[in-house]
């Protein structure tokens, strides 16, 4: 086990390159078990959530070998058997459900799991596989699902972006069209039906809240570049912001940041953008933002929610926080109240104060929390240690190092006792 040593305010100067999307990556890994042929993903980042569905492909029969940023999946051996929990509460093992149903009409996998952002129901992935015909049961923290998904037009009362992916796996290979309603837009969705199409799938819409799906005979295996990874790029401007200086991001796609960028320059920093980099200077003192509220995709996405606060944390504010996705996402309130930040909760509201934060002993409880606590370390006076970074690698390759590239005193040291 390992902590981080963070040693605050030494401002940022160099150049980042952002590596493959996490929640892009997932989905269409599970995807894969539906291909006829050998699919080779690239862009691919070293996550222990990929790593963990790599596993669950090799106990599904699938021949896996992941050489560099390459993913080649051959899946001519998969078998329709239980996924076993994949370690970890891995949120997005839940894509084998559609996956397995497009491709063997039977599924059987754990729940995803309560994590530290609340409960995680499945209840719209459910119902909208139950409209596709599928028997669906949850019993002793497992789901078990029957029957060839059939085209039908879907609604899903709230744009979940599992329960989309889950649809769409269902679909691509169910005789007749699949129109799935009120779908979730988040750009991850237009990367997996991207990678369904170069595989034969036949879908339109994705990205607007009508997907509507042609059901194929057979998906052909195809090779596939995955996008980068938005909240990465997010999360290197929020925290150039904090430690301050002055940071080039390659392969950010603006499209997919406007909401953050326009979060941070109200907190004074200077963004501009080139045609696949953002640069961000950091202001002398980040200002008071407003308020600003988490929503589905194009709005401010909730995976930068605790990274803000962070850069919030680092100004006197008061600036407002309002989560909206999520039941329990201000982890790090804790924690950046005992940086010396003046935090105040009521319901889905934060209202933020500090600007002088100082180093302490932090302990990341979630994955994003846990870099909005290396963000708000960057921005504090002194020296932190942030223990849990094992949350941390779920979905960032290695954030000490990459930010070290960048100027950060940051140092990972085995866990203190
Ligand atoms: C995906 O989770 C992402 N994970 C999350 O990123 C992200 O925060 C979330 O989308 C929202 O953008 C992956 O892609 C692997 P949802 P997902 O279904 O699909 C409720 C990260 O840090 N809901 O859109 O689970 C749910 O409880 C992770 O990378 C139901 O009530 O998100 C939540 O409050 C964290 N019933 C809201 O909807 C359901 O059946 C959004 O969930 C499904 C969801």
């Amino acid at each position: 086990m390992e902590d981080y040593i963070v040693f605050g305010k030494h401002p940022l100067d160099g150049k980042l390159k952002v590596y493959g999307a996490k929640n892009a990556v997932l989905p269409i890994l599970a995807g894969s078990v539906l291909s006829g042929g050998v699919v080779l993903l690239k862009n691919c980042p070293r996550l222990s959530d990929v790593s963990y569905t790599l596993d669950i492909l090799d106990r599904l029969g699938c021949k896996t070998a992941f050489d560099g940023d390459e993913i080649i999946i051959n899946p001519a051996g998969v078998c329709s058997r239980p996924v076993a929990a994949g370690g970890g509460d891995m949120r997005s093992s839940v894509n084998f459900l559609g996956a397995l149903l497009g491709r063997f009409g039977e599924a059987e996998l754990p729940m995803p799991g309560g994590c530290r952002l609340g409960r995680r129901p499945i209840d719209i992935h459910v119902r909208a596989l139950r409209t596709m015909g599928v028997k669906v049961e949850t019993a002793g923290g497992m789901i078990y699902a029957k029957g060839w998904p059939k085209a039908a037009d879907v609604y899903l009362d709230f744009p979940s972006v599992g329960a989309t992916e889950n649809v769409i796996l269902a679909a691509v290979t169910a005789p007749g069209i699949t129109v799935l309603n009120n779908a979730a837009r988040e750009p991850e969705i237009g990367d997996l039906c991207r990678f369904l199409r170069a595989m034969g799938a036949k879908i339109r819409g994705e990205g607007g809240d009508m997907i509507r799906i042609e059901g194929v005979e057979r998906l052909d295996g195809c090779e596939y570049t995955v996008m980068p990874d938005r909240i990465v790029a997010a999360t290197y401007m929020c925290a150039v912001m904090t430690a301050g200086g002055r940071l080039e991001i390659e392969n950010a796609v603006r499209p997919h940041l406007e909401e953050t960028a326009a979060v941070l320059s109200r907190c004074g920093g200077e963004i501009s953008w080139a045609p696949d980099r953002v640069t961000v200077r950091a202001p002398g003192l980040i200002v008071p933002c407003g308020t600003v509220r988490t929503g589905v995709y194009p709005g401010f996405p909730t995976d930068c929610q605790s990274q803000v606060m962070a850069v919030m944390a680092c100004g006197p504010g008061p600036s407002v926080m309002i989560e909206n996705i999520f039941e329990s996402r201000f982890n790090i309130v804790p924690e950046l109240r005992r940086m010396g930040a003046d935090i105040r909760i009521s319901g889905r509201e934060a209202v933020v104060r500090g600007g002088n934060l100082h180093g302490a002993e932090l302990r990341a409880a979630d994955l994003r929390g846990g870099a909005a606590l290396v963000v708000a370390a960057l921005g504090a006076e002194g020296e932190s240690r942030v223990s849990g970074i094992e949350y941390i690698a779920r979905g960032y390759r290695d954030l000490a190092g990459e930010l070290r590239q960048a100027g950060a005193r940051i140092e990972t040291v085995p866990t203190k006792g």
